[in-house]
């Protein structure tokens, strides 16, 4: 019975060749990338780990766990990206497949919950693709094909005595599973949570005041909450005496842009989207533009129109 079992999983391991490198690929850019842009690991960059963390934590199911995540988002933003790296050298190597596996379901799970939990329709979040193409390796391990596990037990088996202890292979297997978890809470910071269309955009809204006049400074913007749909709204005055205001929702899947600059306008701190001072798409992955939100002066308020 256990040759049979043997026997399966070394078919399913050559199945499996395919998706363990496209998954090592994601992971192992997704680690070096995160380490090699300054901006993620920069707390004061709109597209840092930190601006993400805290652009979810109102909006998450689990953003009441995130408080510790924005207060070290350096340290766990190193986490995240270490514990991408160890999930994706596992998988393409062979080695504790399995845990490396278990790992990519946490993280892609993490980020289900926060960055990609507004997506709509909810079955179109990559994330929990991500996390369903995990499952058939977390069954199967690599199945002994090219795997550095079994290299491991046939030289373990060809010299006893060196080979040695399944002892240290475990301890080391629960430091990756540990490393996995904890990846639950730092991944949870790296996106952020999706927000389902505005009241905006559901129904006309009555005029409300969003700013003082002399609170949006000259030649930048104030961010500032709708009364009339609780939703997070940038208010502007590039030239002295002219507002704009648009919708801080991202149109991708729902994270709040941070305003950068007047020449660099907004950026979305999720997945990178950017936008002009005037709401425009500059790059994606978001699809469409920021949504305008007409406004007025009122004496000395900044109101919808
Ligand atoms: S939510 Fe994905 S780029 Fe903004």
């Amino acid at each position: 019975m256990l040759d049979g079992w043997r026997h399966r999983t070394a078919e399913a391991g050559w199945i499996l060749v395919p998706l363990r490198g496209f998954l090592a690929v994601v992971y192992l850019y997704g680690g070096i990338y995160k380490l090699a842009d300054r901006r993620f690991l920069d707390a004061t960059s709109p597209l840092s780990m930190h601006a993400s963390v805290e652009a979810v934590r109102g909006t998450s199911p689990v953003g009441g766990l995130l408080g510790p995540v924005a207060a070290h988002s350096f340290g766990f933003g190193v986490l995240l990206a270490v514990a991408e790296l160890a999930v994706g050298l596992g998988l393409l190597v062979g080695l504790f497949t399995r845990v490396a596996a278990l790992g990519g379901i946490l993280l892609a799970l993490s980020l289900w919950l926060t960055v990609s939990w507004g997506a709509q329709p909810w079955f179109t979040s990559a994330d929990l693709v991500y996390l369903f193409a995990f499952t058939p390796v977390l069954i199967a391990g690599s199945g002994g094909v090219l795997s550095a596990d079994a290299w491991l037990d046939r030289a373990r088996d060809a010299h006893p005595g060196v080979g040695e202890d399944r002892t240290r292979r475990t301890l080391l297997a629960g430091g990756l599973t540990v490393v996995g978890a904890v990846l639950l809470g730092g991944a949870a910071l790296f996106r952020r949570t999706p927000r389902g269309p505005t009241a905006r955009s559901a129904a006309p809204t009555a005029p409300a005041t969003l700013s003082a006049v002399a609170d949006v400074p000259v030649g930048g913007a104030r961010k500032v909450t709708d009364p009339a749909t609780a939703s997070p709204v940038w208010v502007l005055q590039l030239q002295s005496g002219q507002f704009t205001a648009y919708d801080a929702i991202c149109p991708h899947q729902g994270c709040t842009v941070n305003f950068v600059s007047p020449g660099a306008g907004f950026a979305c701190p999720c997945h990178g989207s950017a936008f002009d001072s005037q709401g425009h798409l500059l790059n994606g992955p978001a699809s469409r533009g920021l949504a305008p939100i007409p406004v007025v002066v009122d004496g000395t308020s900044v109101r919808t129109s």
